[in-house]
C-alpha cells in the first residue's frame, strides 16, 4: 500500500500566510503539519509516500527531504494547478500504478494515528474506505448517509444533513478511484470533488465502507483551528527544559524549552512550548502558546498564540492573544512623535486593534 498526502492547493483562507508560503508547514505545536502526516503513515507501516506539490513545491521539498529522517521513501508529484482532491489522484495515477492507497490531506491532524484504519482496509478489502467523525454542525461538512454498514450516499455541506457523520480529510482507495475520478465533472467552484469521485464509486455498485475516527480530528485550513489544533497538541507535550533559564524567571505547568533557548527575567506559563535559539526578555508567555525558532520576544505578554521563526515582538503595549504571526514579523512600539500605528502589512493581513 502507498501513500499519497495532498499539499498543493491554493490556501486562500489563510492568507497572507500562503501568499509566500505553505500553509501545510505551518508549526503546531512547534512542529510543521505536514510531519504529522507524514508520521501517521510511517506509524502504519506505509512507507512510498508521494506528496503532491503546487507552487509551494521548493519549499516543502526542502523541509521534508527524501523521507530519509522517518524511514520512508517520499516523492514529489507537481500538481501544475489545484483543480480539486480527485484532479490531485488523477495526477498520481502513475505513482500510485494500481496500487491501494491512503490519501491524506496534508493540513489535516488527526490524533489516534491511522494504524485500525489501515488494518481494517487490509482485513475487509473494499473498495474505498473512507475515515468519518461525529460533529456537531454537520452542515458545515461534507457529510455521509450510511445503510447497513455502507456508505450510500455523501453530501457536500447539507442543509437536512442524514447523519452527524462528517468526512475527515483521510481516505483508502483501491484502483476504481482513478477510474470514478476520470469520470465526474468539475463542481461549481470548478473543482473535481473527492466527493463526487466517491459517491461515483458508489453508484457504480462498488463498496465504500465507513470507520469512524475515535479520538479527535482537526482540519487546519483556518486560523481558530490552527489555535484550537495547536491548544490540543500541546495539552500533551512532554516537559523539558534544554535552553537557559535565568534565575529571575519563572517556568510554571508543561513547558519545552529547545536547545539554544534563552528565557531572562520572564514568566512561562505552560503548555507552551519555545524553540530553537529564541530569547525571551522581561515578557510574559501564556498557556497554549507557540514559538518556533530564531525568534525575539522583549517586554511583550503573549497568550493562545503562534510565532513563527525569525519573527520580533518588541514593547508591545497590551497583551497579543489568539493571533499567528508568521515569519520575520517585527512589531514594535514606536517612540518618535506622533503617537500613532505605523503599519505595513501584506495583502489579506487581519490586524485587530484596541
Ligand atoms: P483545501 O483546504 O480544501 O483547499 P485549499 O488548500 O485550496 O484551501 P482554501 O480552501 O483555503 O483555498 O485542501 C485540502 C488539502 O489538499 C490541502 O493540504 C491542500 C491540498 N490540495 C491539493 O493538493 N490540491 C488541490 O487541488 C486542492 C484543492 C487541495
Amino acid at each position: 500500500m502507498k501513500g499519497l498526502i495532498l499539499s498543493g492547493g491554493k490556501g486562500t483562507r489563510l492568507r497572507p500566510l500562503t501568499h509566500t508560503s505553505a500553509k501545510q508547514l505551518i508549526p503546531i505545536a512547534n512542529k510543521p503539519v505536514l510531519f504529522y502526516a507524514v508520521e501517521a503513515m510511517v506509524d502504519a507501516g506505509i512507507k512510498d509516500i508521494g506528496i503532491i506539490v503546487g507552487e509551494t513545491k521548493d519549499e516543502i521539498e526542502e523541509a521534508v527531504g527524501d523521507g530519509s529522517t522517518w524511514g520512508a521513501k517520499i516523492k514529489y508529484i507537481l500538481q501544475e494547478e489545484p483543480r480539486g482532491l480527485a484532479h490531485a489522484v488523477l495526477v498520481a495515477k502513475d505513482y500510485l500504478d494500481g496500487e491501494p492507497f491512503v490519501m491524506f490531506l496534508g493540513d489535516n491532524l488527526i490524533k489516534g494515528g491511522i494504524v485500525d484504519f489501515v488494518a481494517e482496509f487490509r482485513k475487509e478489502k473494499p473498495n474505498a474506505l473512507i475515515l468519518l467523525t461525529p460533529v456537531k454542525n454537520p452542515s458545515e461538512f461534507g457529510v455521509a448517509e450510511l445503510i447497513d454498514g455502507r456508505v450510500v450516499r455523501l453530501e457536500e455541506k447539507p442543509k437536512e444533513p442524514k447523519s452527524n457523520l462528517a468526512l475527515v480529510g483521510v481516505y483508502i482507495f483501491d484502483k476504481n478511484i482513478m477510474k470514478a475520478a476520470s469520470s465526474i465533472k468539475p463542481s461549481l467552484r470548478d473543482e473535481l470533488e473527492i466527493t463526487d469521485a466517491i459517491q461515483h464509486l458508489i453508484d457504480s455498485g462498488l463498496q465504500v465502507k465507513p470507520h469512524i475516527v475515535k479520538g479527535w480530528w482537526k482540519d487546519t485550513g483556518k486560523l481558530e483551528d490552527i489555535l484550537e489544533a495547536n491548544r490540543i497538541l500541546l495539552e500533551g507535550i512532554e516537559p523539558e527544559i534544554i535552553g537557559k533559564v535565568d534565575e529571575k524567571s519563572k517556568i510554571f505547568g508543561r513547558v519545552r524549552i529547545e536547545k539554544g533557548a534563552e528565557i531572562i527575567n520572564s514568566n512561562i506559563r505552560g503548555p507552551a512550548v519555545i524553540g530553537e535559539n529564541t530569547k525571551i526578555i522581561d515578557s510574559y508567555i501564556g498557556p497554549f502558546t507557540s514559538v518556533y525558532y530564531n525568534v525575539s520576544i522583549t517586554k511583550s505578554e503573549i497568550e493562545h498564540s503562534i510565532i513563527l521563526e525569525n519573527s520580533t515582538l518588541l514593547e508591545i503595549g497590551s497583551r497579543l492573544e489568539d493571533s499567528l504571526i508568521g515569519k520575520d514579523v517585527t512589531v514594535y512600539k514606536v517612540h518618535t512623535k506622533p503617537k500613532a500605528y505605523k503599519l505595513m502589512l501584506g495583502d489579506h493581513s487581519l490586524v485587530g486593534i484596541i
